[in-house]
């Protein structure tokens, strides 16, 4: 980290705007930096709490798709917050937060690696969701049901490349 003595030293020295624009991109791209391991561990434990919740829609959905009358408004309200979730699940995964970090998470280092497919899953997951939200109150239980596996198979395929067993 360049210490800001230096910088103001520097910046006082140097007339060119262009010099200074240089040193002031050097300053901005230190301060980029990964954010320290206690607040590693807060994100890591704030997407952990947001996964638990998705993992608590996901059983609602099971569970009221096994009555026989499913409750259309429980349904909605479970794929909605289930797509909610799903927004912000790329910001739960900033640089630096995987098991690097020596922190206890099931994150895998592919995540940033393969960050593209990453975020497109999480994307698709936010449409699904979307879709089942809407179906909710159509009361077509076959379709109803092929949705859940829709959801259900997109977490999956993220489990399984991104996430540790
Ligand atoms: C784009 C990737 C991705 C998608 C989509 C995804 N997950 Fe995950 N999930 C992860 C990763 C990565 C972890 C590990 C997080 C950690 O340990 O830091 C995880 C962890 C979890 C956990 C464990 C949380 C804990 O630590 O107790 C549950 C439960 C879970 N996910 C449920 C779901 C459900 C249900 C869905 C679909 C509705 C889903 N996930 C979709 C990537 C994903």
């Amino acid at each position: 980290m360049i210490h800001p003595k230096a910088v103001v030293l520097l910046s006082s020295k140097i007339r060119s705007p262009k010099v200074l624009l240089s040193a002031a991109c050097l300053v901005l791209g230190q301060l980029a930096w990964v954010a320290p391991v206690a607040a590693q561990q807060d994100i890591i434990d704030e997407r952990q709490d947001g996964f638990k919740e998705m993992g608590t829609a996901m059983k609602t959905l099971r569970d009221e798709l096994k009555r026989g009358k499913p409750d259309a408004a429980k349904l909605s309200a479970a794929a909605e917050q289930l797509s909610v979730l799903a927004e912000k699940i790329p910001a739960w995964f900033p640089e630096g937060s995987g098991p690097a970090a020596g922190l206890k998470t099931d994150a895998r280092d592919y995540i940033w690696e393969n960050r593209e497919k990453f975020d497109a899953i999480s994307q698709a997951l936010i449409a699904e969701s979307k879709k089942m939200s809407a179906l909710g109150s159509s009361g077509d239980a076959s379709a109803l049901q092929k949705q859940l596996i829709v959801i259900r198979d997109n977490c999956a395929s993220c489990h399984d490349s991104y996430r540790v067993d």
